[in-house]
């Protein structure tokens, strides 16, 4: 790691020195608290301008963890490097501390809340000596919205400061709505690296010790050793994931790993579709995808996460809390993502990818790979040095950072305090076998079965084994902030709620893009191509597309899709979608390994659901 000489700063600020637009008397003495343990060397209240985004920016290029790209190429666009220890969500080291066990339930890992602070305690006491500590004010959601929450990062990376301003809306204007006692939620944040008096600071500092706890009953989030993702941006998962699924399950609401797409007909009847992928498979590509089908137009509302809440009409509205996409960048290119490539022209910062030779940037299936570049790691890469070595010149978690409105796609009502209505929920792994390409649950309590037993093999978006199937219920297993037996059951409560109040609920279809053929390689082409599901799925909402009954619901036959403009077989089609019943019952009985790991307070509903199936498979 190369050391680099210690930055100037600009003007000193401290607790006490809060700007005088700072008036919540409550967040000044906590900022000044958590000052007094961590022992920064100075405070810097973030007013969220550009100003300040330009002056932190060149703060970090000065100090070598930004390098500017070639204006001419990308411009007011940045690189980051990050330390190679440092490159992922830890999920082994993220811990939900509620007061009670079982409230965390056996998905997540716990430690108890007194336990965890006393820890806490030492590991963040002097922890950002040498370092300016960062307060970030935020609003996950369209501020002053009813629906929107604030919250305030400390932080001593100025990574985090400008990651934040894309990501949420983030300054000064959240203190207008935070008034002088508005409720917050505390987000502390340490790279857990500081600096003795001369020490010149690395590139990249971190800890190899990590903590990224989540106290759910107090609303409190503290992170210490990552600068990372999701680990280090804390309105992401920790936030609008783990703390406002707690919330939501005690407000009546729900907060979901889920893009939020509007798909609009050649006749102009416009839908809402909020879609639930894990990690790396493939969200934000979908939440822009340019339809194959001509006439048919999808706009994005949002790329990862969705706030969902019954409207006055009862019916299911959902907002995007985000206000900027951090994508995964291997694999996205002009064909794969157009309108992708087009929102990253400007102003993005840009961690792990590969340097060109003339200042731009590359990952893998970018384009054609360069004849040079620099890796994610400083090294010299070359096809050559790649095929020899498999270093890839990108990290496979290497992500984008940039705001939503640089989207060309972007839905009109993307910002709107009020959501949109959704009509579907969809729900998809990445699953090589078994699971076929779609398939339409026969009702709600049917259609949560089949979201709470999803399976998908794992990716790089976290530190661990990849390619292995693991359940992911809902794609929240990484991010539910409580039992997720609870979960189950504050799904399927909502859901008659509004069905005994006469709403219509949106319709549950289950897909898998992913299925391969006997080289490893997909066989259903995705992308663009995914419009021909997409509409499917809006003709059975409207009852006008036919079906096939089967063993866990609903699917297309081959002549229920549309085909102009594809060369798509039936002998490929049944590929992706036959139903291998060995396998199914292999699937089911990993069914019965999450259940039993869920037992405790296990909804009954899901358990019979469970053995209908089973006794339609037995035939
Ligand atoms: C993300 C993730 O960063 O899911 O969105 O890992
Ligand atoms: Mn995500």
């Amino acid at each position: 790691m190369n050391a680099v000489p210690k930055t100037p700063v600009p003007k000193q600020l401290s607790a006490v020195d809060a700007p005088d637009w700072v008036r919540h008397e409550r967040l000044k003495a906590w900022v000044a608290e958590v000052a007094a343990l961590a022992q920064p060397d100075r405070i810097e209240w973030c007013d969220g301008s550009q100003e300040e985004y330009d002056r932190l920016c060149e703060l970090m290029v000065q100090a070598g963890t930004l390098r500017r790209l070639n204006p001419a190429k990308r411009p007011n666009s940045y690189l980051a490097w990050s330390d190679p220890s440092d490159v992922a969500r830890v999920e082994d080291r993220t811990f939900i501390c509620s007061e009670r066990k079982e409230d965390a339930g056996p998905t997540n890992n716990w430690v108890d809340p007194a336990e965890m602070r006393s820890t806490l305690n030492g590991l963040f006491a002097g922890s950002m000596r040498g370092r300016t500590m960062y307060v970030i004010p935020f609003s996950m959601g369209p501020l002053g919205s009813p629906i929107a929450q604030i919250g305030v990062e400390l932080s001593d990376s100025p990574y985090v400061v400008a990651n934040m301003r894309i990501m949420t809306r983030m300054g000064r204007k959240v203190y207008d709505v935070l008034g002088a006692d508005g409720v917050f939620v505390p987000c502390v944040h340490t790279v857990g690296k500081p600096l003795a008096q001369g020490e010149a600071d690395v590139i990249w500092p971190c800890n190899d010790t990590k903590y990224i706890v989540h106290y759910p009953e107090t609303r409190e989030i503290w992170s210490f050793g990552s600068g990372y993702g999701g680990n280090a941006l804390l309105g992401k998962k920790c936030l609008a994931l783990r703390i406002a699924s707690k919330m939501g399950r005690d407000q009546g609401w729900l907060a979901e790993h889920m893009l939020i797409l509007g798909v609009t007909s050649p006749e102009g009847k416009k839908m809402h579709v909020g879609a639930a992928f894990p990690s790396a498979c493939g969200k934000t590509n979908f939440a822009m995808l340019i339809p194959s089908l001509p006439g048919w137009k999808v706009t994005t509302i949002g790329d990862d996460i969705a706030w969902i809440k019954p409207g006055p009409d009862g019916k299911l509205r959902a907002i995007n809390p985000e206000a900027g996409y951090f994508g995964v960048a291997p694999g996205t290119n002009e064909k794969t993502n157009f309108n992708c490539m087009a929102t990253l022209r400007e102003n993005v910062i840009f961690t792990n990818v590969a340097l060109t030779d003339d200042g731009d940037i590359w990952w893998e299936g970018m384009s054609e790979a360069p004849a040079h570049c620099i890796d994610w790691q400083g090294k010299d890469w070359t096809p050559e040095i790649g095929k020899t070595t498999g270093r890839k010149a990108a990290h496979p978690n290497a992500r984008f950072t940039v705001a939503a409105d640089q989207n060309p796609a972007i839905d009109a009502e993307w910002d709107n305090p009020a959501g949109v209505t959704i009509d579907a929920f969809v729900f998809g792994g990445r699953r090589s076998t078994t699971v076929p390409l779609v398939t339409e649950a026969r009702n709600w309590v049917e259609g949560v079965y089949m979201a709470a037993t999803m399976g998908s093999e794992t990716t790089a978006a976290a530190t661990g084994k990849q390619g292995v199937v693991r359940r992911d219920p809902f794609a929240m297993l990484p991010f539910c902030g409580y039992n997720m037996s609870d979960y189950f059951s504050h799904w399927l409560q909502l859901g008659a709620k509004l069905e005994a109040a006469g709403v219509r609920l949106p319709a549950i279809f289950c897909v898998n893009w992913f299925r391969t053929d006997e080289n490893g390689k997909f066989v259903w082409p995705g992308f663009g191509e995914n419009m021909r599901v997409l509409k499917w799925m809006l003709e059975r909402i409207d009852g006008k597309a036919q079906g096939v009954d089967h063993i866990f619901g609903v699917t297309p036959s081959y002549e229920d899709l549309s085909w102009e403009g594809l060369n798509f077989t039936r002998e490929q089609f049944d590929r992706i979608t036959a139903i291998d019943t060995q396998a199914w019952k292999e699937e089911l009985r990993l069914h019965d390994e999450l259940f039993d790991l869920l037992k405790q307070g296990l909804p009954n509903e899901l358990v019979e659901v469970k053995q209908r199936l089973s006794k339609r498979l037995q035939g």
